[in-house]
């Protein structure tokens, strides 16, 4: 971190020792200088707010209200401080924007601002300054001079309501914990394929018909009746939640999804699908559906009035519209459509669907709204004042910079926080390629692609949470946290700041403050786990942790290298940076059995063209890494000069995929030689004859894990496995949990 000038201009502030370390403060201020001295904070200091200034009394009520995590509870009394009394003051400031100050010394706390956000955020790092730790009570506050703006306006979370429902308090809590981080944008994802979450009160059948879905395979199901799963947002919820978020200067932007990802809305009102398609009842598979909104004028005034009530209820500037993964095979068939093309002089279904865009854009506009969507809405021409959300990578961002339009930063898999983070298979579901918290703060939004002019059209950056795997308020939960912590700092501190190590110092302090707001984070990356190798009768443990971060203290010492222990011994690991446990304690039990055995996880997967670490819809819903595309796994390097006896377990998924317009959609099984088809494994190569096939007709009857066994022969030297299924076309597909090799002679 940059040490400002300031502190040699303010003669009450030392100079920095090494030994002072700067507060722990995340997202890192853009200026910090520290005094020797502190604020003795007590349950008897006092808030200030001007009279007649509903800032800051917002501001002051929210710092009271986080200060009451520590046990302090203030008093906020109206007018200005009197001399001599130490206490907490909010004042009107010149700064503008977002910007505060923030003044600690032995005799005052001032935060001064020009903006109602500025006084906000103020208040929000003299909180962060007293949960530096997981202390409670009084506590003294550093003397620190901050002067403080955001380095973008736009520092979001997307948070998809559709393919996994979360209650209204849900939302709220990950707003509170967003205010914490000093983001400012939720984009609330309502409606998609699988259901349409908001109540319009012009189309009721939008929720009653789709709230509403059974879902895939044996969760669909209960006692022998349909299990249905869903929730909708009244308008009431939808209005309380947007002016809870206000208070802590946040702006829910809406996404309505069109034409494509707009299934429900067919299911719900057929008359606006596209003419001659009907989509199959369910809408509980993800991916890509290919049901398109037509383009007839009824369709237009359905939308019309979607989006007026829409506005009614959210006063974002920008309203989303979606436009992404509109595959184009039901407009390339109907005769109509085609004959709209025609009829508007456009050149392909590209041009119709910016077309489409754009007209909904009109809508916006008349009401002062700006249109934001993904960044397929550059094809086919962009609405003149568009805004796009870049996702498939960046390419979108630079494209739209360079014509000129505004753009965020939400690229996958950098930012999409479905993937998982870390390659450990105590993860919990998401897509197989990690995105790390490391991969995140390494997020570079200074596109080299751009120029400094073009720089300036990029708003900011977002994180977006697809729930397709995530089930749970729970794991909506470990998900976003702790990697929004980074989106926070990269989106908020200067470019110039940016440090990974001293991130990761401040990050034990992060972490205490998700603790104090009760938000729960993903602690599997900071946590010990273990590879093992074979030592004659005994076993050699290497240990490591997800993001190489601190120390790891086994069984009261300091790890330093991999150890080699008795078989049955247990393990007791930790994580600890500067002195600080990560994570949680870990038991770990160094057994034949853990030798022996690879997880989904631990195998290598053979081609990788769409990895997902997915949940068994049965019994204990054990969670297994996959390609769904060509499920087939590798163990590298087994030892097969004396055969081995095999277990292994397997699962079985519903398949509930639409793959759009994939080509690579057929996925290659082998013929089975047995109605439920078999378990093949096969030594060297995936081509070669299997040496095993273990049938699944005891798998297949049985809707959780099950355990297969077999042999396999004595082929001479080390050699590749690879483990594929011999089955008909899903559903189900099947996929294997773990395999354990167990020598032959034992
Ligand atoms: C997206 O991920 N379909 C925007």
């Amino acid at each position: 971190m940059k040490l400002t000038i300031l502190a040699m201009a303010l003669s009450a502030f030392a100079l920095i020792t090494p030994a002072m370390a700067m507060p722990a403060l995340t997202p890192v201020p853009a200026q910090m200088t520290q005094g020797e001295g502190s604020f003795a904070l007590t349950a008897k200091t006092r808030i200030y707010v001007p009279a007649g200034d509903a800032d800051a009394r917002n501001a002051a009520v929210y710092l009271r209200d986080q200060l009451k995590a520590r046990k302090l509870t203030l008093e906020i009394v109206t007018g200005a401080a009197p001399a001599g009394e130490a206490a907490i003051s909010f004042v009107r400031g010149s700064s503008s924007g977002e910007a505060y100050r923030l003044d600690v010394t032995p005799g005052s706390i001032i935060i001064a601002a020009g903006s109602r956000e500025g006084l906000f955020y103020g208040a929000v790092t003299l909180w962060q300054l007293a949960t530096q730790d997981a202390t409670t009570g009084a506590v003294d506050l550093p003397m620190v001079a901050i002067v403080d703006a955001p380095r973008f306006q736009w520092r979001g979370l997307m948070l998809d309501s559709v393919r996994h429902f979360q209650s209204p308090d849900q939302i709220r809590k990950i707003i509170d914990t967003m205010a914490i981080h000093k983001l400012n944008i939720l984009q609330w994802h309502l409606t998609d394929d699988q259901g349409w979450r908001l109540e319009i009160k012009a189309y009721p059948k939008l929720t009653q018909k789709t709230a509403y879905r059974q879902e895939a395979g044996a969760a669909g199901w209960k006692n022998g009746k349909p299990l249905w799963y869903g929730g909708y947002y009244t308008q009431d919820q939808v209005r309380d939640i947007v002016a809870y978020a206000a208070a802590r200067n946040i702006t829910v932007v809406p996404e309505i999804d069109v034409p494509g990802h707009a299934t429900a809305i067919i299911q719900a009102y057929p008359e606006f699908g596209t003419e001659g398609t009907r989509p199959k009842q369910g809408m509980s598979d993800w991916g890509v559906y290919p049901n398109l909104l037509n383009t007839e004028d009824r369709t237009f005034v359905f939308l019309d009035t979607v989006f007026n009530e829409v506005m009614d209820l959210f006063p974002s500037p920008y309203i989303h519209v979606g436009g992404d993964e509109a595959i184009k095979p039901q407009w390339q068939a109907s005769p109509a459509i085609q004959a709209k093309i025609k009829a508007l002089g456009l050149k392909d279904e590209h041009e119709l669907q910016s077309w489409f865009i754009q007209r909904v854009g009109k809508s916006l506009t008349k009401r002062g709204r700006r249109l934001i969507g993904w960044d397929e809405i550059l094809e086919g021409g962009i609405a003149p004042d568009a805004t796009v959300m870049s996702w498939r990578g960046v390419d979108g961002a630079v494209t739209a910079a360079k014509s000129g339009h505004d753009t965020v930063l939400s690229p996958a898999p950098m930012l999409y926080f479905d993937h998982r983070q870390s390659p450990f298979s105590d993860e919990p579901p998401g897509r197989g390629k990690p995105t790390t918290l490391r991969t995140v703060y390494d997020f570079n939004p200074a596109l080299d692609a751009m120029t400094e002019v073009e720089r300036k059209h990029v708003l900011g950056l977002q994180a977006n949470l697809w729930t397709e795997h995530i089930r749970t308020d729970e794991r909506v939960e470990i998900m976003v946290f702790p990697r929004l912590t980074a989106v926070a700092e990269v989106g908020w501190s200067p470019a110039a700041s940016r440090d990974w190590n001293d991130f990761t110092r401040r990050l034990p302090s992060s972490l205490h403050r998700l603790d104090a707001v009760g938000m729960r984070y993903n602690t599997v990356p900071f946590e010990p786990h273990m590879t093992l190798s074979p030592a004659g009768d005994k076993i050699t443990v290497a240990l490591k942790n997800g993001l190489d971060l601190g120390e790891i203290r086994v069984n009261g010492g300091v790890y330093t290298a991999p150890v080699t222990v008795a078989e049955g011994t247990m393990l007791t690991a930790q994580t600890f940076l500067n002195g600080h446990p990560l994570g949680r304690e870990r038991k770990l039990s160094v057994t034949r059995a853990a030798l022996e055995t690879r997880t989904s996880y631990d195998l290598d997967i053979c081609e990788g063209k769409l990895n997902l670490a997915l949940e068994d819809d049965g019994g204990e819903r054990a969670v297994m890494l996959m390609d769904i595309l060509k499920p087939c796994w590798i163990w590298r390097g087994a030892d097969t000069s004396k055969g081995f006896k095999i277990t292994a377990k397997v699962a079985n998924y519903p398949f509930n995929f639409q793959l759009g317009n994939r080509p690579g959609q057929i996925i290659p099984f082998d013929t089975p030689q047995t109605k439920d088809g078999e378990l093949l494994v096969r030594v060297g190569d995936c081509t070669s004859d299997p040496v095993a096939r273990l049938p699944l007709a005891k798998a297949a009857r049985s809707t959780g894990v099950t355990v297969l066994t077999g042999d396999l022969p004595v082929v001479a030297g080390t050699n590749d496995l690879c483990f594929t299924f011999a089955q008909n076309a899903p559903p189900p597909e099947w996929a294997l949990q773990e395999v354990r090799l167990t020598p032959a002679s034992q």
